[in-house]
């Protein structure tokens, strides 16, 4: 057995307990897209946008696409403040498709904007496959490039590909990409002052693929003296195992900012570049995610406290799964400055063998920066550094032990999402714990909002950004605003961290558990705690680490009166108040039998079919949500009915709502004026188009069902049988103020719904 087949098989093995484990992770509300909601930036001229900077200081959002590059508002994106276009010369567009490369991809494709100082920034653009940087000047309502034009090879990639990342700090540039027009010869770079780079070996960098780079100020009163840092994250092959096939490992590595290469060994060449593998799984299982897909960097004000935050996926990626895993500096540290080296052993007959290095460390530890130690023996630059010490690090690059996740494991796991970027917010709640809060961009367009406590993972909400599921490309957070930026190829959206008032009720917004939100008692609503709220926590709650409830006062819902005629089927809406909450009927109080024949579950509420006298009475649909062990449920609709005969008035209004509901996806928006009370519909179970779940259908109702189902299919209705679920699930604004708070329940119980209930049950 290839040990390809081997890992697939290993792989599916596995399938099934990661399965059960990362199944309860759901986000718990679902937020779909609504036109003119979400304050978005999308014109002629924007495409192919890769890269977002904020400027808190000068309130400006600047946007690199291709060909230009656009200062936006920060308050308010859509007010675009400045454009500009930097076209690729015509005849390097010619030159570029002379080289065989598609017309498309021979434009400047702007991938890198880092801010000098407040009126200047450093912008590179792949400029038809001959990298280009520059430095833009920004000038009141005017950007304008400043024709400053450097050789840039190596400081952006020739491709326009999200293979780059690069830092710029005091006047030196650091890029990671590949340093020629074919992207296969790979690149650690600094650049303008004291330029060094990586070797073109294997054992440093094999067909890598960047994806970060950080600045860690680690000089900063350090009592050993030590430099700052520069770390870069990235996929790459593995040498060290013996696999028939590519296996992708994922790498953190890391060179000393004062590094200037070696004299006569490595000469302008980092001899401080060391990487180690960056380790994101679940132990217990042996699941790799082996591909870092992006990285956070939370700073904090101590270096030593500051964490980083890396997205992961998995080369063979059969399941679907999303880990997010966060490293501390202390970990980091350890094995870069204590760890064992890895030396390439040859073996006969065999590729060469990675194995812990056993023998003699030269002295200074190869691969550390100039520190006092280093100092006290006469070392004061790289350069001066002895010739076996540089020779060891080019040969041992590679650390041995790898750079483990806090804990050990994942912070969250997430089956179903392929996140894209990440950005983390530390937030304090009123308990005075502080909680790292992380916005996760998905490659359909969602942006889910997550936190990881005792070792426990909560997903928020999932929040639709664009209306087409195009992936996350750009996020970013300004703190001081509260806002969150998010780029896709085509649009910039802009949105706030937290939307507390969407939440109705005290129930739902304590169980929310969002640590920016807590409801306030005296406003009757649900608030955002500001940072300089400190006196007026009085009359709020928040539970974010247990999700209690308990406090929050129960709420009265009004009861709908409806009537009904005898024979008819009856249908209740009803939507729980999240994709974690399950709905339990009540019948004059006591719990309703859904398993009989005569109720029906469906996604929206409940019908009642051919209803007798009996069914007269009320009705109270309840929200039930387990949190943290402990069960809370809620009123979120009471109905109150009354029977009728049939009468002539009856079904003229029945078979008015069956002619008008032709030719119109909406159903809910035209209840108002056909039915006094818009909640309850009377009707024949043909007309009905809301998707119903078997579930609870008794063996009557089959036989019922069956026959509207074929009796529907020949009148040609069927096919919005199946898109009603999306209709129906989308929140409803318009539909009048009364549906407005149906729709702000409607937010929850939408996506995965069902597969909810049917995983709980
Ligand atoms: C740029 O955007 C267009 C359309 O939005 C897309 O078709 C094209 O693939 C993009 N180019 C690159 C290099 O991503
Ligand atoms: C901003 O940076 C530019 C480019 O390095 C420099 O010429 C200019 O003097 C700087 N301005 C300020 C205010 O520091
Ligand atoms: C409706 O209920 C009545 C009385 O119980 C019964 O006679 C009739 O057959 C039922 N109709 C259907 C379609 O189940």
């Amino acid at each position: 057995m290839s040990s390809t087949t081997l890992v697939l098989f290993l792989v599916l093995q596995l399938a099934h307990p990661v399965e059960t484990s990362v199944a309860n992770c759901i986000p718990r509300k679902t937020v779909k897209y609504q036109a003119g909601k979400i304050t978005a930036f999308m014109k002629e001229g924007l495409s192919n946008v890769s890269t977002l900077l904020v400027n808190e200081e000068t309130d400006m959002l600047f946007v690199g696409g291709r060909d230009a590059v656009f200062a936006l508002d920060l308050n308010n994106i859509s007010r675009e403040i400045a454009r500009e276009y930097w076209f690729a010369t015509q005849e390097r567009q010619l030159e570029c498709i002379h080289r065989g490369k598609d017309e498309l991809r021979c434009q400047n494709y702007i991938l890198s904007l880092h801010k000098i100082n407040n009126s200047y920034l450093y912008v590179c653009g792949t400029n038809a496959y001959h990298p280009t940087c520059d430095y833009m000047l920004i000038h009141g309502m005017n950007l304008s490039l400043q024709g400053r034009v450097e050789e840039s090879r190596g400081r952006c990639p020739f491709e326009p590909t999200p293979n780059y990342a690069s830092v710029f700090v005091d006047g030196e540039f650091y890029s990671a990409t590949s340093n020629n027009f074919l992207g296969t010869e790979p690149i650690i770079l600094r650049n303008m002052r004291n330029p060094v780079r990586t070797e073109f070996k294997t054992s440093w960098l094999n067909e890598p693929s960047f994806v970060h780079m950080e600045l860690v100020h680690e000089s900063e009163s350090n009592p050993n003296g030590d430099d700052d840092k520069i770390y870069v994250f990235f996929t790459e092959t593995a040498v060290e195992f013996e696999f028939y096939d590519k296996l992708l490992v994922s790498r953190i590595a890391r060179i000393c900012r004062g590094d200037l290469g070696g004299k006569r060994i490595l000469q302008r060449r980092w001899t401080s570049f060391l990487k180690s593998r960056l380790s994101c799984s679940i132990p217990e299982l042996n699941f790799h995610f082996n591909i870092v897909q992006d990285i956070f960097f939370l700073r904090r004000r101590k270096w030593q406290e500051s964490v980083f935050y890396g997205i992961f996926s998995q080369q063979w990626g059969r399941l679907d799964i999303s880990a997010v895993c966060a490293y501390s500096m202390k970990n980091i540290e350890e094995v870069f400055s204590k760890g064992n080296y890895k030396v390439a052993v040859a073996v006969e007959h065999s590729p060469v063998k990675w194995m812990v290095y056993r023998g003699e460390v030269p002295v200074p530890r190869p691969g550390a920066c100039v520190d006092n130690f280093a100092r006290s023996l006469g070392y004061n630059t790289s350069s001066d550094l002895p010739d076996k010490v540089l020779q060891f690090v080019r040969d041992h690059p590679l650390m041995d032990n790898s750079v483990n996740p806090i804990g050990d494991r994942p912070v969250l796991l997430k089956r179903g999402s392929t996140y894209t970027r990440i950005v983390v917010e530390r937030v304090t709640g009123l308990d005075k714990h502080t909680y790292n809060v992380m916005f996760l961009g998905t490659d359909d367009g969602y942006l889910h909002k997550a936190f990881s406590c005792d070792g426990e993972m909560f997903i928020v909400e999932e929040l639709q950004l664009f209306l087409s599921p195009e992936p996350v490309r750009a996020l970013r957070l300004s703190s001081e605003k509260g806002v969150l930026y998010a780029g896709s190829q085509s649009q910039v959206v802009q949105l706030p961290v937290s939307e507390c008032r969407r939440y109705k009720y005290c129930l739902d917004c304590v169980l929310a558990r969002d640590p920016y939100c807590a409801w306030s008692q005296s406003a009757n609503e649900c608030v955002l705690l500001t940072k300089q709220a400190g006196s007026k926590t009085t009359n709020l709650i928040q539970s974010v680490k247990y999700g209690d409830a308990s406090s929050c006062l129960n709420v009265e819902n009004r009861v709908r009166k409806c009537v009904f005629t005898l024979g008819n089927n009856v249908f209740l809406k009803c939507v729980p108040l999240s994709n974690l909450a399950s709905v339990v009927w009540k019948f004059n109080g006591s719990r309703l039998r859904t398993e009989d024949s005569n109720y029906l579950l469906y996604d929206g509420g409940m019908a009642i079919f051919n209803v007798t006298l009996d069914a007269a009475g009320f009705y109270d649909c309840l929200s039930v949500e387990k949190s943290r062990g402990k069960e809370f449920h809620i009123i979120v609709a009471r109905y109150a009915l009354y029977a009728q005969e049939k009468t002539e008035e009856a079904n003229v209004i029945a078979m008015a709502k069956k002619h008008s509901e032709k030719g119109t996806e909406e159903f809910q928006s035209l209840e108002p004026s056909l039915l006094p009370d818009e909640a309850v519909i009377q009707e024949s179970l043909g007309s009905r188009r809301e998707k119903i779940s078997l579930r609870v259908l008794g063996a009557g109702s089959v036989i019922l069902f069956m026959c509207l189902l074929i009796w529907n299919f020949c009148k040609g209705h069927l096919p919005l049988l199946w898109k009603s679920r999306e209709a129906s699930s989308k929140p409803t604004d318009a539909a009048g103020p009364e549906s407005a708070v149906l729709a702000a329940e409607g937010l929850g119980g939408v996506r995965e719904s069902s597969d909810t209930q049917t995983s709980m049950s």
